[in-house]
């Protein structure tokens, strides 16, 4: 049999196919990887691939599938090669000036959305946003609710105005380039929110490839102990929070006492350490913790 007389590809066995090669390359999640890419290169949808899966795989729409998986096989994130991630309940564009946004940052959204309820107005700011991810997460939850995010990163910002344009937010979001809160006056948020680079500087050598090679060094570099930025913004946020405001701030896993002590040197009561869905250490607030707290369906 030539290779012209071999069955065409379908969307179930080029996603086998695909998934084995990246299995093979000892890609952490090769099934979802293949999927995601599978529904790139073919315009499939995952209902597609499940409802219709002998529909077959053009040669063109075979070799776009290829492609990708070999930039995956280089250790490219699959939000890199498509140039979009899911986050919360939002897609959003992702370059490489900005982190890829973390399912991890979901338990800040969780903590963010229990300080008001669904049809309050307040206002919001979110230090060092990125692609926007967390801003516009909050604000798509909360539709009375006004924001601004901040970045040291001029293409950061582009790149969070593009997501705010396309998720038809940017009338109640602005983005703004600037340090963490510089330019904004006292008092002026009842919530703040940030996810800061906290990784230690002499430990990025060690990341995943995926991290290390992709996502921009300023979202990354927490300084010799990872802590800098949490020195830098509790004042700051202590600064331009309402009295009664809520903070909730991202940490890493190993962070939690000693960045729960830098918000209350600052005056904070009752600073929480809030865990993540894989029981680790994920967010200090003076908010409410969700596991205590469920969050309300509405
Ligand atoms: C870990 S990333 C988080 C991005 C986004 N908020 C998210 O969660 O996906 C940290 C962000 O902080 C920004 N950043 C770093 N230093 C900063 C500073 N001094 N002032 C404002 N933003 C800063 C980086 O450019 C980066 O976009």
């Amino acid at each position: 049999m030539t290779a012209s007389d071999s069955p065409a590809p379908t969307l179930l066995t080029a996603w086998k196919a695909a998934q084995a090669v990246l299995k093979t390359g000892r890609i952490d999640s090769p099934s979802i990887d293949a999927r995601l890419l599978l529904e790139a290169a073919t315009g499939a949808t995952r209902m597609d691939i499940l409802s219709d899966p002998y529909r077959v795989v053009t040669p063109e729409q075979q070799a776009q599938l290829d492609a990708y998986v070999e930039r995956r096989l280089r250790r490219e994130p699959v939000s890199r090669i498509l140039g979009r991630k899911g986050f919360w309940k939002i897609m959003l564009n992702v370059t490489p000036d900005v982190l890829s946004p973390r399912p991890d940052t979901e338990t800040l959204i969780d903590v963010a959305v229990l300080a008001h309820a669904k049809n309050e107005a307040f206002t919001v700011a979110d230090l060092g946003t990125g692609s926007g991810a967390i801003l516009l997460a909050i604000l798509a939850e909360r539709p009375a609710a006004t924001g601004v995010g901040t970045d040291i990163s001029f293409e950061a910002i582009a790149v969070a105005r593009d997501n705010a344009a396309e998720l038809e937010l940017d009338n109640r979001a602005t983005f703004l380039r600037t340090e963490w809160a510089t330019g904004f006056a006292d008092h002026s948020f009842d919530l703040v929110v940030s996810n800061p680079p906290y990784i230690p500087t002499d430990d990025i050598a060690g990341l995943d490839p995926e991290v290390r090679e992709h996502d921009p060094i300023l979202a990354l570099d927490g300084g010799p102990d990872g802590l800098q930025a949490y020195r830098d913004l509790a004042p700051e946020i202590a600064r331009v929070l309402k009295p009664d405001g809520v903070f909730a701030v991202e940490i890493g896993w190993d962070q939690g006492p000693q960045v729960k002590a830098l918000f209350e040197a600052q005056g904070f009561a009752d600073v929480k350490i809030v865990k993540d869905l894989g029981d680790r250490d994920r967010v200090v607030t003076n908010g409410l913790d969700p596991r205590v707290n469920p969050i309300p369906k509405d």
